[in-house]
């Protein structure tokens, strides 16, 4: 039998998703709030993390240690690292990097050490199932794309044009940054759960950015991440 998990980050990027699940159990460990119950008759536990790799990272490893949960899924906001990549798009990670990972000179930049690996990969299988529904609940949305590619994680709050581009020039093809898919990424690889993490771009990761994620986040993150999970649950 398989059980899905669902981790966001803040309560504006799940709101819905708990209230439609049938027969929901609340559970509460280490200060959080598992719900467990059928979403659309999948069996899932859905969480919030709150924010940055730490608290990502307990909360991946419990769903699966816990709650037994056979995949997982991280849906939130991300600012864009990329000029095609605009506010309202939605970005699924192939690979996810810690960028603010630096153990040199013992290990290359962005090594999580003595894994070998600095680019994270994603379940493909999952994701190209996550990208069928959000392709088709973007249809209804005007103007919206839908891009793959790297996502960088760290425990930074982006808002510096300067320090947005040195992060693009270390790392080719960044589409996203964030403050949590990374994290899930290296507990999942470590636990070999299969995961997928799609991002709704909420601001471009500049001087502004700060405002724009909080008009954003409130007005359309929930709606994005419900319409996109009610179609990957039901099909
Ligand atoms: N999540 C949404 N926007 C972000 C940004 N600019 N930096 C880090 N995480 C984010």
């Amino acid at each position: 039998p398989t059980r899905l998990g669902i981790i966001s980050a803040l309560a504006e990027e799940q709101e819905g998703l708990i209230q439609a699940m049938q027969h929901a159990e609340r559970h509460v460990h280490g200060m959080r709030e598992y719900t467990v119950g059928n979403l659309w008759k999948v069996d899932t536990v859905a969480v919030l993390s709150r924010i940055g790799k730490v608290a990502a990272a307990m909360t991946a490893t419990t769903l699966v240690e816990r709650f037994g949960v056979t995949h997982i899924l991280f849906t939130g906001v991300a600012g864009s690292a990329d000029a095609n990549v605009r506010v309202g798009d939605v970005v699924i990670a192939e690979s996810l990097v810690q960028h603010d990972m630096d153990a040199s000179p013992l290990f290359p930049r962005f090594d999580v050490p003595l894994t070998g690996l600095s680019h994270l990969p994603s379940d493909l299988g999952l994701s190209s199932r996550l990208a069928g529904a959000a392709s088709t609940f973007l249809d209804s949305e005007n103007g919206a794309t839908l891009h793959r590619g790297l996502i960088g994680s760290g425990d930074q709050f982006i808002n510096d044009g300067m320090r947005l581009a040195a992060l693009k020039s270390a790392l080719p093809g960044l589409l996203a940054v964030e403050m949590e898919g990374a994290a899930v990424a290296q507990v999942c690889f470590e636990l070999g759960i299969p995961f997928a993490v799609i991002r709704t771009i909420s601001d471009n990761a500049n001087e502004d950015a700060a405002t724009d994620f909080m008009a954003f986040v409130k007005t359309v993150a929930s709606r994005y991440a419900f319409g996109i999970i009610e179609k990957f649950c039901r099909n």
